[in-house]
């Protein structure tokens, strides 16, 4: 058995699902932590039947059980959040798991003293940018309580750095899609709302004129640069992970016609809309962890839709 050993909280859910199987192939064992409140019940069974992989199922909000699931830990990967959505509608319950939760895991991974802490953090660190594409020293101006948790648990890494000498990368996600994607993501739910209406002949709806737009990053690429950040030689950064390509939502409905197939020009309801726009500055993600995002947003709406079907 490898003595690599990864705590893996919210490893129940859509982008861990891609990340466990580099994992396991990279010869760790992982141990998922994870209250399994989102969690994909089915597709852990499936890891922990590896032998490679066990489930313990509580909640991040208990300090003793995270410093217990610690033990015998030599890297940590922190997932577990509630979404942006259910922190606006709840903020105590989201400062209770992404506050608490957040310290719960980087004081515990400080105390083992952890090889490698990854932490995933989020390109809305930003709020609404200035000038595209983002970079990391970009002023950030998070909006909602996930976004305020999430700069806060860099800001959080950056003590146990200083107190306890904690390795750590917090890498700021783009709008991440691909397989086992959940249908009601803050983001991204306008892609599989499109394809639901191409499937049934109808044509996209588009708010405003459709300038708003996002960097779509694919779930298996984002995979890589988890596993990378956990090995690479330079840490204690926060790094965009992104495609550094920013699709407008216009563009994201010409692109789903394509991969649908179906002849249909997109609606547009004329009306004013705050558009947002989002890229990546990705030269820290290729410098420091030799990272490229290799599929393309055709590439992988297609074979989203191909998926699917
Ligand atoms: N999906 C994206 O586009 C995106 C973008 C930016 C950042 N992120 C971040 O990436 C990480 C993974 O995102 P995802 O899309 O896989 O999320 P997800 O919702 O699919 O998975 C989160 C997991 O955390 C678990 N969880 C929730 N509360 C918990 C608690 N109190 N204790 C233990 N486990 C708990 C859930 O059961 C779920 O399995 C998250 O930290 C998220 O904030 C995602």
């Amino acid at each position: 058995m490898s003595d690599k050993k990864v705590l893996f909280t919210g490893a129940g859910g859509f982008i861990a699902a891609h990340v466990i199987p580099l994992l396991i192939e990279g010869g760790y064992t992982v141990r998922i932590f994870d209250n399994m409140t989102r969690g994909d019940r089915a597709r852990v069974n499936e890891f922990v039947a590896t032998g490679k992989v066990e489930l313990v199922e509580k909640d991040v909000r208990y300090g003793g059980a995270v410093r217990e699931a610690m033990r015998g830990c030599t890297h940590v990967i922190h997932f577990a959040t509630v979404s942006i959505n259910k922190s606006i509608a709840d903020p105590h319950e989201s400062i209770d798991i992404n506050m608490i939760g957040n310290h719960n895991v980087f004081a515990a991974a400080a105390d083992e003293g952890v090889e490698r802490l990854v932490f995933a953090s989020t390109a809305s660190v930003y709020g609404e940018p200035k000038r595209l594409p983002m970079h990391e020293d970009d002023e950030l101006k998070p909006l909602t309580p996930y976004c305020i948790s999430k700069r806060a648990g860099e800001d959080l890494l950056g003590f146990y750095e200083r107190q306890k000498g904690l390795s750590w990368n917090a890498l700021r996600f783009f709008n991440v899609y691909g397989p086992g994607q959940k249908i009601e993501a803050y983001y991204t739910s306008v892609i599989n709302h499109f394809i639901q209406r191409l499937r049934a002949g109808q044509p996209p709806i588009i708010d405003g004129r459709g300038d708003q737009s996002m960097d779509f990053v694919h779930v298996w690429d984002l995979a890589r640069a988890v596993v990378a950040a956990l090995e690479s030689e330079r840490a204690n950064l926060p790094i965009n992970i992104g495609t550094g390509i920013d699709t407008s939502i216009a563009a994201l409905a010409k692109i789903l016609i394509e991969a649908v197939g179906v002849d249909v020009e997109p609606l547009f309801n004329e009306r004013d809309v705050l558009v947002s726009r989002r890229a990546a500055d990705i030269t820290r993600a290729r410098e420091v962890l030799g990272w490229e995002p290799r599929i393309t947003v055709e590439e992988g709406m297609r074979q989203l839709v191909e998926d699917s079907e």
